[in-house]
């Protein structure tokens, strides 16, 4: 393992709740986890949609980006050095040895955050991302070329914030296979089915999960099992080496569940629940989403979680991985353990 970079430069591409939240506990607690590994981290570029973008080979002042994007006013006034015309000029000339990509996910192309990290692996930096689509979509491609490269592509953040689970499998379980596993891992529907449960209108449960910020813009992305189904195939091709696509997936939603069959389901002793379940088969791993009547002991099930995921393994039986409340600081240190990853050679 080579020694890393001093300083270590950081580029993001992407400066919404995610990066704003990394880059302000990189100026606190975050920034003293890497100085006691030997590590000086210097964020050297931002890149955004509608906000302008800014590059500083000596540093970017991070407590003036955020007031800017705080204020909704671009970051254009941060840049020192030729200008930048696209996201695709940012990528190919940002001095930097990391690069995040935090950009919100297109569930039907995982695109441009494909794009934004073959640009940048091809460059050689190592690339670290939250964004489900090119681990949904292009995990193996974007591995081999990292291994190509000699760097990491690391995605923790993809699925429950930044609850280890692919960090885990890859470090902590040497040899063992995972041969399958089921999650609970959509919190819109987990919300909607338990106030169902409780007597409320589908429609009702679905206004009180707006009102409160936890729905994809398009609550049909939820309710009709596509972010489970997204979920499933990151897990899918990072856990099990298979190479799914979310179209691929075998996907029921909730949208024809009614109160009373939730209240059944309850009285029976189970919670109907949207799963993600995946397994191997002859052909191929198989990753399936659907309603499903889970006893009310199971671990899937427990109360106050966000999200709860078993593995089947061959050498260590089941493992069972449980959030609780999981949101944007939960993704920012994702972000921070796979950059301690990839700097230290994982
Ligand atoms: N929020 C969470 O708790 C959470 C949890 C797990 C995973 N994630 C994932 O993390 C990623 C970031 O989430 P977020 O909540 O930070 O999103 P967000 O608040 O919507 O911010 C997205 C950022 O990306 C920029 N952007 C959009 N399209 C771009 C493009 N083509 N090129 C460059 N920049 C672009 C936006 O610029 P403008 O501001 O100019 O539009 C904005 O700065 C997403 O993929 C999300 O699914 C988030």
């Amino acid at each position: 393992v080579s020694p890393p970079p001093d300083p270590v430069r950081l580029a993001l591409v992407g400066f919404g709740s995610v990066g704003r939240r990394f880059a302000e506990l990189l100026g606190g607690p975050y920034g003293r986890v890497l100085r006691a590994r030997g590590l000086r981290p210097r964020v050297t570029g931002i890149a955004t949609a509608r906000h302008g973008l800014a590059v500083d080979p000596e540093g970017l002042p991070l407590a003036r980006a955020l007031s800017l994007a705080r204020a909704g006013r671009t970051l254009d006034p941060l840049h020192r050095g030729p200008r930048l015309r696209t996201i695709a000029d940012f990528i190919r000339r940002v001095p930097a040895d990391v690069l995040f990509e935090i950009t919100p996910l297109d569930p039907r192309t995982g695109q441009p955050a494909i794009r934004h990290a073959q640009m940048a692996l091809r460059r050689g930096l190592h690339v670290v991302t939250a964004n489900k689509g090119p681990v949904a979509f292009a995990r193996r491609s974007l591995r081999a070329l990292a291994r190509r490269q000699g760097v990491g592509f690391l995605h923790e953040g993809a699925v429950m914030d930044g609850t280890p689970i692919f960090n885990l499998a890859e470090r902590c379980l040497p040899g063992a296979r995972v041969l399958g596993f089921r999650g609970l891992l959509n919190s819109t529907t987990t919300r909607i089915l338990s106030r169902m449960e409780q007597g409320r209108s589908a429609e009702e449960a679905l206004r009180e999960a707006q009102a409160a910020g936890v729905t994809e813009a398009d609550p049909r992305h939820d309710l009709e099992g596509w972010d489970a189904a997204v979920k499933g195939c990151v897990l899918a091709n990072a856990l099990m080496g298979a190479d799914v696509r979310p179209p691929q997936v075998r996907r029921k939603g909730i949208s024809g569940i009614t109160g009373a069959q939730a209240q059944a389901a309850l009285r029976s002793g189970h919670r109907l629940r949207l799963i993600v379940r995946a397994v191997r088969a002859p052909r191929g791993v198989l990753v399936s989403v659907g309603p499903e009547k889970v006893p009310v002991g199971d671990f899937l099930v427990s109360a106050g979680s966000d999200g709860a995921l078993v593995l089947a393994t061959d050498l260590m039986g089941e493992i069972g991985i449980w959030e609780g409340a999981g949101g944007v600081d939960q993704t920012a240190y994702a972000l921070l353990s796979d950059l301690v990853a990839v700097l230290e050679g994982a």
